[in-house]
């Protein structure tokens, strides 16, 4: 495989993450497996972007609790329980948290003293059913936006889109 790690930190975000997206799905392009899908956006996004820590936490019993899964930058806790957290709160609500200061969000977990703010995606399988949460914290305050929801939420379609996925379109 030819590929190399594309820095995107140059270009405007949705030019960004489209970049990273149509990499990404090449990459993957006659996978199905969701844990090598979520180490590929895990690394295609933590050297892209440049953030402290990029990776996923995984369902592992549904409505109760998240275990870390593939992930970039370092050592993350191994659980989380639905509801604890930035991770917990996208796993309850299944929607895009965005956190500007994560020291105002009552219940933040400090893996890294230097997370200054979050963004965290809920990943759906193909049922809908929630399989994973996408966790990215930045160490500048304020470093994500809509413009970041919307990239990262097209780039997570991957596993509940059928098209997506080889073997199942
Ligand atoms: N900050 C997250 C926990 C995971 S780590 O930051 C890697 C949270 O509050 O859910």
């Amino acid at each position: 495989m030819a590929e190399t790690a594309l820095d995107v930190r140059h270009l405007a975000k949705p030019e960004a993450y489209r970049a990273l997206e149509t990499q990404g799905r090449a990459v993957l392009e006659s996978v199905d497996d969701p844990v090598a899908a979520m180490a590929t956006w895990s690394s295609l996004l933590h050297h892209g972007l440049g953030h402290l820590w990029t990776g996923f936490y995984r369902v592992v019993e549904p409505g109760r609790r998240l275990r870390v899964g593939p992930y970039q930058g370092a050592l993350g806790c191994l659980d989380i329980a639905f509801g604890q957290g930035v991770c917990g709160a996208a796993a309850v609500a299944r929607r895009t948290v965005i956190v500007p200061d994560v020291h105002a969000f009552p219940g933040h977990i400090s893996c890294d003293a230097r997370s200054r703010s979050e963004i965290v995606v809920p990943v759906f399988g193909p049922g809908g059913e929630l399989l994973a949460v996408l966790d990215i914290d930045s160490e500048r305050p304020a470093a994500f936006d809509e413009q970041d929801r919307l990239g990262l939420e097209a780039m997570m379609r991957w596993f509940s889109s059928p098209a997506g996925r080889a073997g199942r379109g």
